[in-house]
């Protein structure tokens, strides 16, 4: 992927792994658009990194994904790149879920957020997308897609469905020119889940830094230490690395 002047929308890109995307990209001379929940997180981000566009917007919300996808094609009709980033991570037990409509409505948030949007903000922009020069849909699934954590069942589904869309999309998209990638993040030292959470974890920027230039250097489907052994490892490797990450 050719890092300069392109219009870029990276979702959740106030924070974590969007946000240090965000900055390098910017740096490699793209138009750089981010969009999230929270104001001051956006407000923060673009005093950070000059020339960053921000919207707010709910994207566990249908109606919100479709006016963010009309306000950027609005404002930026060179928009060439979508980086379905944005993402959370709840940790629960089933068995412990209350039988509440409301507890209910709060777990698929995660499937709304995780895996309903990508597909569909994707399926928004693509006919704008398909009309611009070098159009790339990158989605960011994680290794938990590979190997999931049980503690975070409805999140690694959804990233495994995520890296099973991806497959299918490139597929479909090859025959309209639409490159689609995938990052695949290993645990990285973000506020994923809640603070601290992940400190253990790859600092942010060594991640970000690996990840870019390996964008740049044309591959379609990146991960980094741990997820990147993981997303080629042999069944009889994921069945060990399963057992690895539940055995505490
Ligand atoms: N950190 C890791 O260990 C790790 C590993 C594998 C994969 N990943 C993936 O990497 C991606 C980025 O996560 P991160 O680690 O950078 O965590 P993060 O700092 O918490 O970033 C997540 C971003 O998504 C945004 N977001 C969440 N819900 C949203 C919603 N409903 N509408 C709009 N924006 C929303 C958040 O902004 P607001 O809260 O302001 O909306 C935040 O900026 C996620 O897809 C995550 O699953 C991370």
């Amino acid at each position: 992927m050719n890092l300069q002047n392109n219009t870029i929308l990276i979702t959740g890109g106030a924070s974590g792994i969007g946000f240090a995307l965000a900055q390098r990209l910017r740096e490699a001379g793209s138009d750089v658009i981010i969009c999230g929940r929270r104001a001051d997180k956006l407000r923060e981000a673009q005093d950070k990194v000059s020339g960053l566009h921000i919207y707010e917007c709910d994207l566990a919300q249908a109606t919100d994904r479709a006016e963010l996808a009309r306000q950027v094609q609005a404002d930026f009709p060179a928009l060439n790149v979508l980086i379905n980033n944005a993402g959370i991570q709840n940790r629960f037990q089933l068995a412990d879920l209350p039988p509440s409509l409301e507890a209910w409505e709060e777990q698929r948030q995660e499937i709304a957020i995780n895996f309903e949007a990508p597909i569909h903000l994707t399926a928004l922009l693509l006919p704008h997308l398909r009309q611009q020069p070098n159009p790339v849909v990158i989605n960011v699934s994680s290794g938990l897609a590979f190997a999931p954590m049980a503690a975070a069942p409805i999140y690694s589904a959804t990233k495994a469905a995520l890296h099973s869309f991806t497959l299918s999309l490139r597929q479909q998209l090859v025959s309209v020119g639409v490159s689609v990638l995938e990052i695949v993040p290993p645990g990285v030292n973000t506020d994923l889940g809640g603070p601290g959470l992940h400190t253990w974890a790859v600092p942010v920027d060594e991640f970000a830094d690996s990840i870019v230039a390996r964008l740049a250097a044309g591959e379609q489907e990146i991960g980094y230490g741990t997820s990147e052994k993981i997303r080629q490892a042999s069944r009889a490797e994921l069945d060990a690395r399963f057992e690895q990450i539940n055995s505490h």
